[in-house]
């Protein structure tokens, strides 16, 4: 590998890191998916932060992006189209980042997303492998966008759901970054596709530690648990759960709860490894971030989570 990579896809990592001739590290990322909500304006502005959240993870500003569309042309109007793309500059401003240009392909199913690419000086940069024993866990969004999302699709989710679920995606994690850069924290993922479990099982593993969660500190969306319990669960949160239930000591946890816990989410929250735990929720407080402290990293079988109490409806 080249001196210049800092960071490869050998960790699991969010986003790759590469050192420029001048010193500072290019971070870049792409992600890209098919509609999770109605509306495609929202569609677009989710799809926008989802894809610089991978910078954020890292301790990286955005700088630029590049749209990545497929479009069904003869089945969808092009004013749709126009509405995503809105949405996603509408985002990428808020990140202080320009969109100059991009790619669309015809594609009978629509898909949307962003190369997204950002700067950091490479000694801030936040990786998830660097997890010591003793850090608390924060996490900065709550839960069950992924459970939502299905609910839409079945059509039994409440208004007042889908609408706290699309301005949580919709939501950078840019305020939270900034904390976790100014709390030196010493490791950070976004949680995602994988869920929390997954992603955490990922970071505790590459990091050589293990965890214990306190699962009534963990923050949901409202009515998600009862909507696990009802089987409104997507296939992603499922295997998900599969994939991590043998690095789990959850012997009090239901099943609808580890499911919610293992939910596949899309422009998730950042989870958090710090030791200055205290100045860390300092710098969440007055940057405004809503924040919950979830458990500690422990000296352990690595990647192995014990989770103790009960979910909080
Ligand atoms: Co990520
Ligand atoms: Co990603």
């Amino acid at each position: 590998m080249p001196e210049a990579v800092l960071v490869s896809a050998e960790t699991g990592d969010d986003a790759a890191a590469y050192r420029l001739p001048d010193g500072r590290a290019l971070v870049a990322t792409v992600d890209f998916f098919t509609p999770i909500v109605d509306d495609p304006y929202d569609w677009g502005r989710i799809a926008a932060a989802n894809a610089f959240s991978d910078v954020y993870a890292m301790g990286a500003e955005p700088a630029l992006a590049l749209n990545i569309v497929a479009w069904p042309v003869d089945d969808l109007p092009l004013e749709m189209l126009a509405e995503v793309l809105r949405g996603g500059q509408a985002v990428a401003a808020q990140a202080g980042a320009v969109v100059l240009g991009g790619h669309t392909i015809t594609d009978p199913e629509p898909k949307y997303g962003m190369v997204a690419l950002g700067f950091a000086a490479p000694e801030e940069i936040v990786r998830n492998a660097t997890a010591p024993p003793g850090a608390a866990l924060f996490l900065t969004k709550p839960l069950g966008t992924g459970i939502v999302s299905t609910a839409i699709k079945r059509q039994v989710a409440e208004p007042e759901q889908v609408q706290a679920a699309v301005e949580l995606m919709a939501t950078l994690n840019a305020a939270a970054a900034r904390a976790m850069r100014e709390a030196r924290a010493e490791a950070a993922t976004d949680v995602t596709g994988f869920g929390l479990l997954g992603h955490l099982e990922r970071m505790l593993e590459v990091s050589g530690v293990a965890a214990r969660l306190d699962a009534g500190a963990v923050p949901l969306l409202p009515g998600v648990l009862e909507l696990a319990e009802r089987d409104v669960v997507p296939g992603g949160t499922k295997r998900n759960l599969a994939f991590v239930r043998p690095h789990l000591d959850a012997a009090s946890l239901t099943e609808p709860e580890l499911l919610v816990l293992a939910d596949a989410q899309t422009s998730g929250g950042l989870l958090v490894a710090a030791t200055r735990a205290e100045e860390l929720a300092g710098a969440l407080v007055r940057l405004g971030v809503p924040y919950a402290r979830i458990g500690e990293t422990v000296v352990g079988e690595p990647g192995r989570i014990s989770v103790a109490g009960h979910l909080s409806r």
